[in-house]
């Protein structure tokens, strides 16, 4: 059950020395491109990363929040022209979950990785570094590189009677559902 997967997706930063396969890849890719888009004007390019070199190099995007890339199997970096679409922030995001929750059904785990708005150590933009390591064209834009590969860790699935129900109004806000 599709419910089911949403509980137990989970952020997943250190991952096994086990190979993704070819199948497992292009069925994420395949989720990517599937992804819904404004207008059907698929803003967005996919780099797919499995040199152990660039994810090294990419592990360095950020001051923080990106060092366990060296460590994951695959990566997968979403990008976009912003000339291409005004919301490219709101496709891309969305061909990130669905990489993710096609990640969780291959029975593999990943982590967004955000590099728009971002910097590294010394102040220079994620973006530029990541548009750099991965010779992008200028005019593309860089919202996140999705790390993935075997969980390495466990965590926790989240239980449906723990959600925060008070973020949900009915009809009018701050209004409860009725039970
Ligand atoms: C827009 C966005 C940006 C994120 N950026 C990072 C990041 O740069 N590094 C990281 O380790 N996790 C990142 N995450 C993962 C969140 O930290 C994680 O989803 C959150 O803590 C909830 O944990 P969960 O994914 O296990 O439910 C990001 C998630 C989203 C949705």
């Amino acid at each position: 059950m599709y419910l089911k997967m949403l509980q137990k997706r989970r952020s997943i930063r250190k991952y096994q020395d086990k190979e993704v396969s070819g199948e497992q890849i292009q069925a994420l890719l395949q989720a990517a491109l599937l992804s819904p888009s404004s207008r059907g004007q698929r803003p967005w390019q996919f780099v797919l990363i499995d040199q152990e070199e660039v994810l090294e190099e990419l592990a360095e995007a950020k001051a923080g929040g990106s060092s366990f890339l060296a460590g994951a199997e695959i990566a997968i970096a979403v990008a976009a022209d912003p000339e291409v679409s005004d919301v490219w922030v709101e496709d891309c995001s969305i061909a990130v979950t669905h990489i993710q929750m096609m990640a969780e059904d291959l029975g593999l785990g990943s982590c967004w990785i955000q590099i728009r708005r971002r910097q590294r150590q010394n102040g220079e933009s994620s973006e530029d570094y990541v548009r750099k390591v991965l010779a992008l064209p200028d005019r593309l834009r860089v919202l996140a590189v999705v790390a993935l590969g075997y969980a390495d860790e466990v965590k926790e699935a989240y239980e449906l009677d723990e959600l925060n129900y008070d973020k949900v109004h009915y009809n009018s806000y701050g209004q409860e559902i009725p039970n």
